[in-house]
């Protein structure tokens, strides 16, 4: 069994002080690849040199809505240089929080807008956080002129109207912990309606552990734990699971 972590944040030291160990763990539970997330210049930059050590390791770059207080469009060609690299597979996480208030929506807009001109330019996929902004998300990629080719709602938490609309988008479907979680019927439900070719999944590592491990940090060898639920919610095998959301995400982001 080969399963992928497709968003996790190795590049938070604090939480991940020995990479090497983390990445062994992944390994013995089926996770040989696993994508780690910017959320500013910074931790875009620690992507980066994270996927030039590791195998197996990739690194997506971009400014995080929370973080786009300190954006500044100067910012964008330090993102854009990132791009050079061969293991940089995505612009993200981008896109828009309503939940927190660490940016106004017009800073988070204005970064988003940025990162997404500059997805659209070098034709590379697009890594979506979304907190309780679905509608406005979705409304703006409906209306843009030309769309990212490839689009991952991370994390996806929508209702089915919004995953109805993300799918006649083209847009793929994150799947975390929250899968697991007793009180989520109607996510697994929403999950199992949307087109399996479209579902991936994820940790958001050191967030979101699944049943029965949350309150703990997270890693990416719980991937698995996600993956055995996910089979269950599509009533389909843990090996084909894995083998679906494994091929989704090597087509998604060329891994
Ligand atoms: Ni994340």
């Amino acid at each position: 069994m080969r399963l992928v972590d497709t968003h996790c944040h190795l590049n938070f030291g604090d939480a991940f002080p020995d990479v090497s160990l983390t990445l062994d763990r992944a390994r013995a539970n089926g996770v040989d690849r696993v994508i780690v997330i910017g959320c500013d210049t910074e931790t875009s930059k620690i992507a980066v040199e994270l996927s030039k050590e590791f195998d197996g390791v990739y690194a997506v770059v971009g400014w995080h809505p929370n973080y786009a207080a300190n954006y500044s469009r100067s910012e964008l060609g330090l993102i854009e240089a990132m791009l050079s690299h061969k293991k940089v597979v995505g612009i993200g996480e981008i896109g828009l929080d309503y939940h927190w208030d660490y940016a106004t929506i017009e800073q988070q807009r204005a970064c988003t807008s940025d990162h997404l001109q500059l997805a659209i330019s070098a034709g590379v996929p697009v890594v979506f956080h979304c907190r309780e902004a679905y509608s406005d998300l979705l409304d703006w990629i409906e209306r843009l002129p030309i769309a990212p080719e490839k689009m991952v709602l991370h994390c996806f938490g929508g209702d089915a109207m919004h995953a109805s609309r993300a799918t006649e988008l083209g847009i793929y479907f994150g799947v975390d912990g929250p899968v697991t979680y007793k009180k989520n019927d109607s996510l697994r439900l929403v999950l199992a309606s949307v087109p399996s070719e479209r579902l991936m999944l994820e940790t958001d590592a050191p967030y979101l552990s699944p049943e029965p491990y949350r309150g703990k940090p997270n890693e990416p060898a719980m991937v698995s734990v996600i993956n055995a639920r996910l089979a269950e919610v599509l009533g389909i095998s843990v090996s084909e699971c894995a083998e679906l959301t494994t091929s989704n995400a090597e087509q998604f982001f060329g891994v």
